[in-house]
């Protein structure tokens, strides 16, 4: 099988471990990254181009998008898809993913993260190392969880929004869209879409301007 990464930055390291421990040495991977004049390879990997030449490589129909901004996620993961790519879903075999529990594509859970039954995970959303999603969360499409996040059952982290490493959040609370968390947080009730939120118990402290989440990520 034939996989694009595009990204060729640490998460788009990690996304080949991820595929690699999956898969072995059946695949074969290529990075497309725009700067790809001066990060020529990754781990043994060619970066063949910037993003926009896989366009023009028919075979590598199959990408999986390993942008941790998430909103360029979005971006490129809505063209690619709109322009008749396949967008591939990564689960690292250590992770605990419940068969009752729906995982969107374009998805990557690395190892030790967990999600347990009836979460809902969306598209292109990045489950980082040792993390847990609780059961019946919902967790919308380009959102991202850092490493040690944990999410108490029920709770819904709206579209786009950051949670950073070893935040905290409990059941039934609900981050609003594009939102960012700090790190360490622990949100013990909702939190407004497209703000900067952080401490304990988490506070929105201020919007988010135009130029931390574009006015298109929607
Ligand atoms: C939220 C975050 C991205 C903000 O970074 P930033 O925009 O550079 O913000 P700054 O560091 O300039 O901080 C601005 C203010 O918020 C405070 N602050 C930021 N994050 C905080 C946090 N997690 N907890 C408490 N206070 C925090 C800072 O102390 C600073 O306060 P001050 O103005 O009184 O000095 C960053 O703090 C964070 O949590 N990063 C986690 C990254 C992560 O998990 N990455 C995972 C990749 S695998």
């Amino acid at each position: 099988m034939r996989i694009a990464v595009v990204g060729a930055g640490g998460h788009g390291r990690v996304a080949l471990d991820c595929l690699r421990v999956r898969s072995g040495d059946d695949l074969d991977l290529a990075f497309f990254d725009d700067r790809w004049a001066e990060v020529r390879e990754v781990d043994g990997v060619a970066v063949l181009g910037p993003v926009e030449a896989l366009y023009a490589v028919p075979e590598w129909d199959l990408v999986f998008v390993a942008v941790g901004d998430n909103a360029a996620r979005r971006r490129i993961a809505e063209d690619l898809v709109r322009r008749g790519r396949r967008l591939v879903t990564i689960l690292h075999p250590h992770t605990a993913i419940s068969p009752r529990s729906t995982i969107g594509e374009g998805t990557i859970a690395v190892d030790g993260s967990v999600v347990n039954a009836g979460a809902l995970v969306g598209r292109c959303v990045i489950l980082n190392t040792l993390s847990s999603v609780g059961h019946d969360c919902v967790v919308e499409d380009f959102v991202q969880i850092a490493p040690g996040v944990n999410l108490g059952g029920g709770a819904v982290i709206e579209r786009g929004a950051f949670l950073g490493i070893g935040a905290k959040v409990v059941p039934l609370a609900r981050i609003g869209a594009w939102s960012v968390v700090g790190a360490g947080s622990v949100v013990l009730g909702d939190l407004p879409a497209r703000s900067f939120c952080y401490g304990t118990p988490a506070r929105a402290v201020r919007p988010l301007t135009l130029e931390e989440v574009p006015a298109d990520a929607v």
